[in-house]
């Protein structure tokens, strides 16, 4: 037996576990201020929902997904993305005949089977939103600001926002043919993995990370030159709306999403300083995404950020904000005969909201003043021979080491004033 996660998962241990309360409290807060209300989905889905929702020719579905046979031999997949899984509730539940728009969030583990590395893994984290049932360029320009204002509550303002518009299925097409016209006697020139592309959705190639790749296809036409009237009013929308709410953009021609399911507005975020995996977040619109899922003709836009991501970013430049969390005030007893007296003392506290701690390993009166110190204890109160005979606690400040007692009747509200203004 192996006793080792298996690779490209981790497990999450205290205090780490302080900072991703922290930044999910801070996401989850943006997304509410915002009106987004969270979405729980299963962490599995039939298989055919990512297939058809992603996009067959992906490298998500043809070389990332977690997909087994249950034992009714049904196709499951360990969910590589969330948004596809939204448009299924969607659908299912009929969300799409309530009040519209359906305004979500989610935080939650995904799976791919990519190559771990930092800032990489099997198993990784995501917070997103999604927002279903309005074309409005002014949606995508808040769901942008949303997202850039999650960084900027998380202490990272050093970020390069990307945006393009990957345009409407039909002048997309258009494009493509030309596109293709402009590959192909430099085709041979190509990575292989951008040959399959060509093939298969040539558009992935302006994507591809090489260097040679981008020389072969030099002088391009470009998406922004070919979008018709109505996908360029869109964009230039959101454009205008994103300059007058002060974010700072860059329009980016290479930039086309590695899933099939977007139209118009396309989006990724990057802070440069956290190394190679630095998109740490990516999204925009899939107006055909709910049709192609089975579902009524409804509009979409969302994004999804990396969580391991942003708590890279947090630590390396934000000086690893965290949020610790800490015990307030420590029991101690001078003899094995007090803990009944402890443990009752201990409800007491925790009831009234206090973070209270005792000993269980059977230290000395030593050993559990330092103990008390690991843990950051601001109080200790010490239960002794004396206490117990005349009704009495006494309550030590950990820093000054003053004491002082205190009656039973009063030690919680003692406690209390002491930590509100220690
Ligand atoms: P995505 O670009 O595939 O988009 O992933 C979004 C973010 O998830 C990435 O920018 C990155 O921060 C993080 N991420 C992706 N793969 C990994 C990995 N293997 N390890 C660590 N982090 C990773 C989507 O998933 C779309 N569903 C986003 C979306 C929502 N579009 C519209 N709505």
């Amino acid at each position: 037996m192996q006793i080792k996660a298996p690779r490209g998962t981790y497990d999450i241990l205290p205090p780490d576990t302080g900072k991703w309360q922290h930044v999910e409290a801070i996401l989850k807060e943006t997304a509410e201020n915002f009106g987004y209300r969270e979405i729980r989905t299963p962490i599995f889905e039939h298989t055919e929902l990512f297939e058809r929702g992603v996009g067959t020719s992906t490298d998500i579905v043809t070389k990332e997904m977690y997909t087994f046979r249950d034992k009714s031999s049904r196709s499951l997949t360990l969910r590589p993305e969330n948004t596809a899984s939204c448009a299924r509730a969607l659908i299912e539940h009929s969300i799409y005949s309530g009040i519209l728009p359906a305004k979500w969030y989610y935080i939650g583990p995904m799976f791919r089977y990519d190559r771990p590395q930092t800032g990489r893994y099997r198993q990784f984290h995501q917070f997103g939103v999604e927002a279903f049932g309005s074309n409005n360029p002014y949606l995508d320009a808040e769901v942008i600001i949303l997202l850039v204002e999650v960084l900027k509550r998380l202490g990272l303002n050093d970020y390069e926002l990307h945006i393009n518009s990957v345009a409407c299925p039909r002048c997309r097409e258009v494009y493509r043919k030309k596109l293709v016209e402009h590959i192909a006697p430099v085709k041979d020139k190509l990575c292989s993995d951008c040959q399959t592309r060509y093939e298969q959705n040539p558009l992935r190639v302006l994507d591809c990370k090489e260097d040679a790749c981008h020389r072969a296809i030099a002088g391009y036409p470009t998406l922004f030159e070919h979008l018709c009237h109505d996908c360029a009013r869109h964009y230039a929308t959101v454009k205008e709306a994103l300059k007058a709410s002060h974010i700072v953009f860059q329009h980016d021609d290479n930039l086309v999403r590695g899933l099939d399911y977007y139209t118009n507005t396309a989006f990724e975020i990057h802070i440069p300083g956290i190394g190679a995996q630095s998109a740490v977040g990516g999204g925009g619109r899939y107006n055909g995404l709910v049709a192609e899922c089975g579902g009524p003709d409804l509009p979409g836009i969302g994004f999804a950020m990396g969580i391991e991501r942003l708590l890279l970013a947090v630590d390396t430049l934000a000086g690893g904000e965290a949020n610790e969390s800490k015990t307030d005030v420590f029991i101690s007893i001078m003899n094995d005969a007090y803990e009944q007296q402890a443990l009752e003392l201990l409800t007491r506290l925790r009831l009234a909201g206090i973070r209270a701690e005792k000993d269980y390993m059977g230290r000395s009166g030593r050993a559990q003043m330092k103990y008390a110190d690991k843990l950051g204890a601001r109080l200790a109160i010490i239960i002794g021979e004396e206490e117990i005979a005349k009704g009495f606690y006494t309550l030590r400040d950990m820093r000054g080491k003053e004491q002082a007692k205190i009656g039973g009747q009063d030690i919680i509200n003692s406690v209390k004033h002491r930590l509100a203004t220690a």
